[in-house]
């Protein structure tokens, strides 16, 4: 399995904030069920490594870890039992662990030069973050011009109004977002409400 091939499998990546690590598994198998089951759980909650390690046993899912910042963070979502890691940007010490802990690694970049290096490095496969803000679909495009062999899942700001948009280009391989998971459907435990929104997505983004 490498990072491109995982983002090659669903439209979307579902970016988790998860603060209570009971509904781990109901959340995963609703989004799993409506036909997005790989996901991103953030280490933005206290509760983050026990989701990671709960959901990861919803059969069929694909668990990774995000907003991972620092190597002590890709010990700990490794040893969670997630299968990448995604990072908003990279520092050559967040590399170096996750190359040495063969944890696969999603990582971010903004400008044309991050992309370079990162190509340099050997990394072909990164997450465009800020998406919006750092120029959407524009900039996406215009990268793709001289370095065509790079593709992105852009994150940030993305919409299920913006979401085709993103998905038409050549460089696109999926995009990430919160969007899938509003916080009243989480905490009213609205599980078949939440993989309504899932299969919408997936719906949505079939039709030409
Ligand atoms: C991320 O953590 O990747 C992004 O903050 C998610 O962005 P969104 O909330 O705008 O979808």
């Amino acid at each position: 399995m490498s990072i491109r091939s995982i983002c090659q499998q669903v439209p979307v990546i579902p970016v988790l904030v998860v603060h209570d690590a009971t509904l781990a598994q109901p959340l995963a198998q609703a989004l799993v069920s409506g036909g997005l089951h790989v996901l991103e759980v953030t280490l933005r909650t206290s509760a983050a490594l026990e989701v990671i390690r709960r959901m990861s046993e919803v059969p069929g899912s694909i668990v990774g870890a995000g907003t991972v910042l620092t190597p002590a963070d890709v010990k700990a979502v490794k040893a969670a039992g997630a299968s990448f890691a995604v990072s908003p940007g990279v520092t050559d010490s967040l590399l170096s662990a996750a190359e040495d802990e063969g944890l696969l690694l999603l990582p971010g970049a903004a400008t044309v030069s991050e992309v370079m290096k990162l190509l340099e490095r050997g990394y072909d496969t990164l997450k465009f973050f800020p998406a919006e803000a750092a120029g959407g679909v524009k900039m996406l495009k215009s990268i793709h011009g001289p370095l065509p062999d790079v593709r992105f899942c852009p994150t940030g700001g993305i919409s299920v109004q913006t979401i085709r948009e993103y998905l038409a280009l050549p460089n696109v391989l999926c995009v990430g977002g919160s969007w899938l998971t509003p916080e009243d459907k989480v905490l009213a435990h609205d599980w078949a409400g939440i993989e309504s929104i899932a299969r919408f997505n997936c719906e949505l983004v079939k039709v030409a």
